[in-house]
C-alpha cells in the first residue's frame, strides 16, 4: 500500500534522478572524525575541527566546473554545519553552484555479538527527527553504509538479515522526511578470495537486501543503491581485468536489483583512483541489460592525490583544487563509459 504522497513520491524521484544525472556521480566527503585522523595521519597534520573545516573547504570552493562531474556531496554531520572561511556553510556554497548536500546518518559499525568479527550498523534512535531537521537545512539525499565481511562461513546469515533489515529501516524512515536513501551494503574486499565467490556473496547480501526493502515498503524509485564493485579479494593471487570485474559486476545487479531503482553509486573500496576509473568505465562498456544508471560515489579514489598535494599548507589549496577537478573529470567520463586514460 502506498505509505508516501504522491508529492514526496514525485520529490524523491526527482532527487534521484538529479543525482544520478548523465556523466556525474556523488564525492563522498563523510568521512568520520575517527577517519579524519587516519587521512591526516598520512600527511602528518593534527586531526582537529579547523584543519578538517580548512580541508573540506578546499574540497568544496575549487573551481565550479566541479558541478559538471559532481551531482551530490556526502557530508558527516560536523561538516555540514561548518562554514568557510567568510562564514557561508559549506552546504550554501554547494547549493549555490548546483550541487545536492547529502548526510551521512549512520553512527558506525558495532560488534554483532557470538559471531566471527561481524559487525552491523547503529543510529535509527532518533533518526526521523535528524532527517527532518536536515531537511529543514538542505539536505536532499543520505547516506548509511553496513559493512560485510567474506571468509570461511562469512558473511552469516545473521549478518546478512540484520544489515539488510536495519538498512530498510533507515530507508524508510529517510523516505518519510524527503530525503532519498543511499543503501550501502558494502561487501568488503579483504581476504584471498577470488572473482566468483566475490560475485556470490554480492548477489545474496543484495537479493536480501532487497527483499527486505520490500517487505518495508520502500519506494525503489526514490533510493539508490551503493554497492562494492565485484574484485577478488586484496589478497587473491589470481589477477583479473577490467572485463572480468565489469561481467562479474553487472551480472550480480541484474539478478539483484529492480529495474524501478534509478541508480547504482560505486563505492571505491581501496582501489587506486585509476583502477576506480578504469573499472566504472568497463562496467559502463559492458554490453549488456543496464537499465540503471552506473557511477560513482567515492572517497579515497576522489581525495587521495589531493590530500598528498595539499599536505596542509595554504599554498597548494589551488593545485589540489585542480587535482579533483581532474580526477572527477576522470571519473564522469568513466560514468558514461568514454574514459580514455
Ligand atoms: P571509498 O570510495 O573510499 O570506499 O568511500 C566511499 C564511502 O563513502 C564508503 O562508505
Amino acid at each position: 500500500r502506498q505509505y508516501l504522497s504522491a508529492d514526496k513520491e514525485k520529490e524523491l524521484i526527482e532527487t534521484a534522478n538529479t543525482l544520478m544525472a548523465k556523466g556525474k556521480g556523488l564525492l563522498a566527503a563523510d568521512e568520520s572524525t575517527a577517519s579524519m585522523l587516519k587521512r591526516f595521519q598520512s600527511i602528518g597534520i593534527e586531526n582537529n575541527e579547523e584543519n578538517r573545516r580548512l580541508y573540506r573547504q578546499l574540497l568544496l570552493t575549487g573551481s565550479k566546473d566541479l558541478a559538471n562531474y559532481i551531482s551530490g556531496v556526502i557530508f558527516f554531520h560536523e561538516t555540514f554545519y561548518q562554514c568557510d572561511n567568510n562564514g557561508k556553510p559549506f552546504r550554501e556554497i554547494l547549493k549555490d553552484n548546483g550541487i545536492i548536500p547529502g548526510i551521512k546518518v549512520d553512527k558506525g559499525l558495532v560488534p554483532l555479538a557470538g559471531t566471527n568479527g561481524e559487525s552491523t550498523t547503529q543510529g535509527l534512535d532518533n533518526l526521523s527527527e535528524r532527517c527532518a531537521q536536515y531537511y529543514r537545512d538542505g539536505a536532499r539525499f543520505a547516506k548509511w553504509r553496513c559493512a560485510l565481511k567474506i571468509g570461511d562461513g562469512l558473511p552469516s546469515e545473521l549478518c546478512i538479515r540484520e544489515t539488510s533489515n536495519v538498512l530498510a529501516r533507515y530507508a524508510s524512515i529517510c523516505q518519510q522526511n524527503g530525503i532519498v536513501p543511499i543503501v550501502e551494503p558494502e561487501v568488503l574486499p579483504d581476504g584471498d578470495h577470488d572473482l566468483e565467490t566475490s560475485q556470490y556473496i554480492t548477489e545474496k547480501v543484495l537479493a536480501a537486501t532487497y527483499k527486505t526493502l520490500s517487505e518495508h515498503h520502500v519506494f525503489l524509485e526514490g533510493t539508490l543503491l551503493k554497492p562494492n564493485m565485484v574484485t577478488a579479494g586484496f589478497d587473491c593471487k589470481k589477477k583479473y581485468k577490467p572485463e572480468d570485474i565489469a561481467r562479474a559486476t553487472v551480472t550480480a545487479l541484474q539478478r539483484t536489483v529492480p529495474p524501478a531503482v534509478p541508480g547504482i553509486c560505486f563505492l571505491s573500496g581501496g582501489q587506486s583512483e585509476e583502477e576506480a576509473s578504469v573499472n566504472l568505465n568497463a562496467i559502463n562498456q559492458y554490453s549488456g541489460k543496464k537499465p540503471w544508471a552506473l557511477t560513482f560515489s567515492y572517497g579515497r579514489a576522489l581525495q587521495a592525490s589531493v590530500l598528498t598535494l595539499w599536505t596542509g599548507k595554504s599554498e597548494n589549496v589551488s593545485a589540489a583544487q585542480n587535482q579533483l577537478l581532474k580526477r572527477a573529470q576522470a571519473h564522469g567520463a568513466a560514468a558514461k563509459g568514454e574514459y580514455k586514460g
